[in-house]
């Protein structure tokens, strides 16, 4: 099913629900993990991206104006570094958008990390154009992941 989506750019009114957002769709992707012991790290990597002109861009359900993902895009590399989804909203098209207006914003190359053990994000990068490039690991966390670049064809 496929909802209807307001892009809008992050307001700092935006935070308590962006990060909630995180902590939960975090939470359902990999349960091991204790991500709501990272919510102060979040809010300032969140805030420090912001700051240094990453664009940080919110889906709205234009239905009741319930915030249902969000993605962080550098548009001068072309780096993702957050796309995530309330698990409410997945397979409902939010990822498609968010994902759909980075290319829009990077057309010429997007590129960012997957963790290895979250196979929900390796395929919907796959299914959205998305190319495997090289294994490597998350400086914070230390876990196995995928390098992932899409480039217009
Ligand atoms: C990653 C994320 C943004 C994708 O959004 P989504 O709405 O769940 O994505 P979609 O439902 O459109 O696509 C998911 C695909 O994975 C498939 N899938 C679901 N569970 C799977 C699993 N365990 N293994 C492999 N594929 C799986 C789905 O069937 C679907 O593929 P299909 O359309 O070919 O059937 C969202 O799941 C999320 O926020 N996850 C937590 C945060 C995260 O992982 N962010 C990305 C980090 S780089």
């Amino acid at each position: 099913m496929t909802l209807r989506y307001r892009l809008i750019a992050f307001d700092t009114a935006h935070l308590p629900e962006l990060t909630d957002l995180w902590i939960t769709a975090w939470t359902k992707a990999m349960p091991a993990i204790d991500f709501e012991s990272r919510r102060t790290w979040f809010v300032d990597h969140l805030i420090a991206m912001r700051d240094r002109g990453v664009d940080v861009i919110c889906a709205f359900d234009a239905a009741n104006g319930t915030m249902a993902g969000f993605v962080t895009l550098d548009s001068k590399s072309g780096h993702i570094d957050q796309l995530a989804v309330a698990p409410t909203y997945w397979a409902k098209g939010a990822a498609l958008s968010l994902i759909d207006e980075a290319k829009r914003r990077s057309p010429r190359l997007l590129k960012l990390e997957v963790n290895q053990d979250n196979p929900r994000a390796a395929r919907f990068y796959e299914r959205e154009g998305f190319t495997r490039r090289a294994a490597s690991a998350n400086p914070v966390s230390g876990l196995k992941t995928w390098r992932y670049e899409w480039a217009q064809n």
